[in-house]
């Protein structure tokens, strides 16, 4: 027998058959509409099935039954979002849940990142630097829900300034005979935590060069590869030790090497004309501010007239003073009294310029020779005559230099200007004539 759908139609036709069949569908339907694993019980792994089945209550595998398929947090829905379990005992789609990845995240530069959970939805990625790097940015990167990280990427950058330390400050006398000081020290040791290589800078004079008297600030810089600065400095001093300020000798003075009293200075004592040292010729400012040896004198140069020889009074000057030798026939003669007029009054400038003068006067037997007031043996006057041929007979004037030489013959008188310019221009010597400059006002 077979049933049909328009059986209920014919159920007048044949009351019978059409009421069997009719019931024999009824019965099966309730019966398959009542089984509750007509489908089998859905399954979602990672997720949620919450189904609602036509006659209510928790049956899940029901005919008619329709389920609503959600993932858990971190998984993303593949498929039918909601499935119904049809009369063909399967379900009218399939779903799954896939977790959720956020891409890998990129390395920073001189940093590194540690994950909670790998590259997963929560996961938390926490960002550090190497040692000398500071983080800018946000410190940690979020698996977002929907696969992507939350913020930016960080970066580490280089904030840590360098190290440098300089050495101690320092104290140098200066050397001796000089003003300054070579100074040296060894460059300054530069650390950084993040580089290796760091540009120190010596901003001022370099170690071993000369240092002036007076205070030195030494600088140093360092960069690093960030242009993070540090510096430090620290001091050099130079001293120049000095000695007194030694006095210049009564009729004399001092000729001093170097900037006169420094440490290593040496000093000459010299006289003036007419007079000679007694004492050391010279002192050196020594290390502990002292002059060695001690102080020189001039003392008026002592000669003896009253010699014998015209050779015992010559090397009396010699090397000392300058003769200048005035011969005329009497006291009388015209040219010798207008030279006497000429240069009275002279005597300072003669002085000055270390010149002594010897008369020689008349003829033998009232024949004169004299220094001043000092007389002169006739063995000498004639020998002085001989030696530099002076006549008797007429005016003249001879020259001779510190050597005992003649450099200059006159037969007419001559007036002091000229007499000491000739001897300032042609006798004397450079530091003589500045000595001179520096008294000229002396004699007025
Ligand atoms: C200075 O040193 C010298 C030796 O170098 C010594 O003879 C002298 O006595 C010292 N003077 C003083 C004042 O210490
Ligand atoms: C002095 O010398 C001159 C020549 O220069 C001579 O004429 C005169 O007589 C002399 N007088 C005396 C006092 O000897």
């Amino acid at each position: 027998m077979t049933c049909d759908r328009n059986e209920n139609r014919i159920l007048n036709n044949n009351n019978h058959k059409s009421f069997f069949c009719f019931s024999l569908f009824v019965f099966f339907s309730s019966i398959l509409k009542a089984d509750p694993n007509w489908c089998r019980s859905p399954h979602l792994p990672n997720g949620e099935v919450s189904c609602r089945s036509p006659r209510g209550g928790a049956h899940r595998g029901l005919l008619g039954t329709r389920c609503e398929m959600t993932c858990d947090r971190g998984y993303r829905l593949l498929g039918r979002t909601s499935i119904q379990c049809l009369a063909n005992r399967l379900w009218s789609g399939s779903a799954y849940c896939r977790r959720v990845r956020c891409h890998v995240l990129p390395l920073i530069p001189q940093g590194r990142y540690f994950c909670t959970q790998s590259f997963f939805v929560d996961s938390r990625c926490e960002f550090t630097c190497r040692p000398g790097y500071r983080i800018e940015g946000e410190h940690s990167r979020t698996c977002l829900h929907r696969g992507s990280w939350s913020g930016v990427q960080p970066e580490c950058s280089d904030t840590d300034p360098p190290k440098i330390r300089c050495p101690p400050s320092r104290l140098k006398v200066a050397e001796p005979g000089k003003l300054t000081a070579r100074v040296s020290w060894d460059p300054p040791a530069a650390t950084d935590t993040a580089d290796k290589y760091l540009n120190v800078v010596l901003v001022d004079q370099q170690p071993g060069s000369e240092f002036k008297e007076g205070l030195h600030v030494i600088r140093y810089k360092v960069y690093d590869q960030a242009r993070n600065r540090a510096a430090c400095k620290f001091i050099v001093r130079v001293e120049v030790r000095r000695c007194p300020e030694l006095p210049p000798p009564l009729h004399g003075y001092l000729i001093c090497s170097s900037d006169g009293n420094n440490y290593g200075a040496e000093c000459e004592y010299l006289c003036d004309g007419g007079y000679e040292r007694k004492g050391a010729s010279s002192r050196v400012c020594q290390f502990n501010r002292s002059w060695s040896g001690g102080p020189a004198e001039c003392v008026p140069m002592q000669f003896k007239f009253s010699v014998q020889t015209v050779g015992a009074l010559l090397d009396q000057f010699y090397e000392k003073r300058r003769l200048l030798i005035m011969s005329a026939p009497n006291i009388s003669d015209p040219d010798y009294q207008l030279q006497n007029i000429m240069i009275q009054k002279s005597d300072c400038g003669l002085d000055l310029r270390h010149v002594t003068v010897v008369e020689l006067l008349g003829s033998p037997p009232r024949e004169t020779g004299r220094i001043k007031e000092n007389l002169l043996q006739p063995d000498v006057i004639e020998g002085l005559r001989q030696a530099f041929r002076i006549s008797r007979f007429y005016f003249s004037l001879v020259l001779l230099d510190k050597l005992g030489i003649d450099r200059e013959r006159f037969i007419v008188p001559v007036s002091s200007e000229e007499l000491f310019s000739y001897i300032d221009s042609f006798l004397m010597e450079e530091e003589e004539r500045e000595r001179l400059v520096l008294h000229r006002d002396f004699c007025d």
